[in-house]
């Protein structure tokens, strides 16, 4: 028991690195994913200028949950925020120099957050009031934005004279966001929306941030656990993959605690999980059951489980690659979208709940789940139930890699009968197909 104590954290931290250290924060998956904020300066003002500040998800599945984006930056002189609508800055600073008009923020490094949905029709922009929460571009393209609009004061007055933020930091809700200097790009173009007026910006700047899951988590956050029905073997998430149990950092479903009313209540930010205690101490597990094998396709059970007792996953996502999903013919029960993240590839994609149907992965409990079925067709030069082939190459939940069991746990075709059972009816198959091409 101690050995295994000793070498599971061991081993599971050095594939972890292993899988991740080349990562950075280039995901092949998705090579362009970025967050882009883009600031408009819509007009000068005696003292400075109004802008509008877009901030655009490109990710293809990874989405800023609840609670929301917090976005900070330092002033590179003595700027001030007169006015914000849309979004607030979390503390206002010393304005102790005014006296008449009080501005709405006087930090120099200040931190904006949204607004909640449902305030007033007055203090909203179009984009804006969303608790900070924003979709990812696979998911909803068109709720991947969140605007609002700032006025600035103490700063230049015309395009030769302002001075950009600088050192922008983008949290949502993790920290594993890295933006780059603001650059000046060109400058917006926007349409009336009877599409016959274009106005422009007076000047453009771009800031992106990009994900890197190591700077967000030092370790996994969900795994990946295995069966099928030629072996009766279920392979469990690896030991430690997210962490080890141990008295403090987890509960048992029977724990007094849980009966506690409002103990699902995140208390702060941070979101620190409380877990149910379990040999992996993941969040979330991934399952991925081979089912069922028909003559030209065959059929795969996915399930989603929640451990953590402290959040509700919204809009979540789950990124799959396998080389047969350029066939997947039929997906019950979630929304599936391919990803291509290069044109000649073709083995990964999306799924993510329906709508009003599943589309939250409840708090840990009776209804901490959620599940789906695939029909795939056999792509017939490759397709084997051996050596692992029909389980997934990597598995993404909301954005961030699952730990895999090693590949010699998992569940293996027999040698014996069902192997030759399922390999004759593939070779009785192309026979057939052979004696009928000869025949005729
Ligand atoms: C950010 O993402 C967009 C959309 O994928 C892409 O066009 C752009 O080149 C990316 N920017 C950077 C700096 O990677
Ligand atoms: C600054 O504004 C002037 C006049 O509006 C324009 O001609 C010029 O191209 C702008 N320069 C930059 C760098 O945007
Ligand atoms: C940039 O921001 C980070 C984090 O907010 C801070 O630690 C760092 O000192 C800042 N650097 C400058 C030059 O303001
Ligand atoms: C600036 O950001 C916008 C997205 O808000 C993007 O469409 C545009 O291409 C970006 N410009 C540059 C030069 O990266
Ligand atoms: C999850 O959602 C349910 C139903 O909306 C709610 O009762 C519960 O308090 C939520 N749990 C958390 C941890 O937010
Ligand atoms: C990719 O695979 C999906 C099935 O998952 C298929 O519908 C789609 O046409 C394929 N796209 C390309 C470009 O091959
Ligand atoms: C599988 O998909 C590829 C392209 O995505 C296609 O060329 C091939 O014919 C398909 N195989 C079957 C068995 O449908
Ligand atoms: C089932 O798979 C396991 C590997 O996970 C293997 O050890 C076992 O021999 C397999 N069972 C049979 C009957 O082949």
């Amino acid at each position: 028991m101690e050995l295994d104590r000793f070498i599971y954290p061991f081993a599971s931290a050095v594939v972890f690195a292993m899988i991740f250290s080349q990562a950075g924060a280039f995901d092949p998956l998705d090579p362009n994913g970025n967050i882009t904020i883009k600031w408009d300066v819509m007009s000068w003002t005696p003292d400075g200028y109004v802008a509008v500040v877009t901030i655009t998800n490109f990710q293809m599945y990874r989405h800023i949950m609840s609670p929301g984006w917090t976005l900070g930056w330092t002033w590179a002189k003595k700027e001030i925020i007169w006015s914000m609508v849309g979004a607030q800055a979390t503390e206002q600073g010393d304005c102790s120099k005014f006296k008449i008009n009080i501005p709405h923020c006087c930090k120099r490094n200040p931190t904006v957050v949204d607004l909640l949905p449902g305030v007033p029709y007055n203090q909203q922009i179009a984009n804006c009031c969303k608790g900070g929460v924003v979709s990812s571009w696979g998911q909803d393209p068109s709720t991947a934005v969140s605007s609002f609009q700032l006025s600035v004061g103490q700063s230049g007055t015309t395009n030769k004279t302002v001075r950009l933020p600088k050192n922008f930091t983008l949290l949502g809700p993790g920290r594993g966001y890295t933006c780059s200097q603001a650059t000046i790009v060109q400058p917006s173009v926007f349409l009336s929306s009877d599409g016959r007026r274009q106005t422009q910006a007076m000047m453009t700047w771009n800031v992106t941030c990009t994900y890197s899951q190591m700077l967000a988590s030092p370790s996994p956050t969900c795994c990946v656990s295995m069966s099928s029905f030629y072996n009766s073997t279920i392979t469990p998430c690896p030991t430690c993959a997210c962490g080890c149990q141990n008295k403090k950092n987890c509960v048992s479903s029977d724990s007094n605690i849980l009966s506690v009313v409002g103990v699902n209540t995140p208390p702060t930010q941070d979101n620190t999980p409380l877990l149910l205690c379990t040999q992996h101490m993941c969040p979330v597990r991934v399952h991925w059951h081979v089912k069922l094998n028909y003559k030209d396709y065959w059929r795969v059970k996915i399930s989603i489980i929640n451990f953590n007792y402290l959040v509700n996953y919204t809009q979540w996502t789950l990124v799959v690659q396998h080389p047969n999903l350029n066939n997947l013919t039929q997906v019950f029960s979630f929304d599936y979208k391919p990803l291509i993240p290069y044109p000649s590839t073709n083995d990964s994609g999306m799924f993510y709940g329906i709508k009003f149907y599943n589309d939250v992965l409840m708090e840990a409990g009776p209804d901490g789940n959620v599940q789906s079925e695939l029909i795939l067709e056999k792509d017939t030069n490759t397709f084997t139930f051996n050596q692992g082939w029909a389980f997934p190459r990597k598995v993404y939940f909301n954005g961030d890699e699952c730990m895999m069991p090693l590949p010699d746990e998992y569940p293996y075709l027999p040698n014996s009968a069902i192997a030759n059972w399922i390999s004759m009816s593939t070779i009785l198959g192309a026979l057939l197909i052979l004696e009928l091409i000869a025949f005729w």
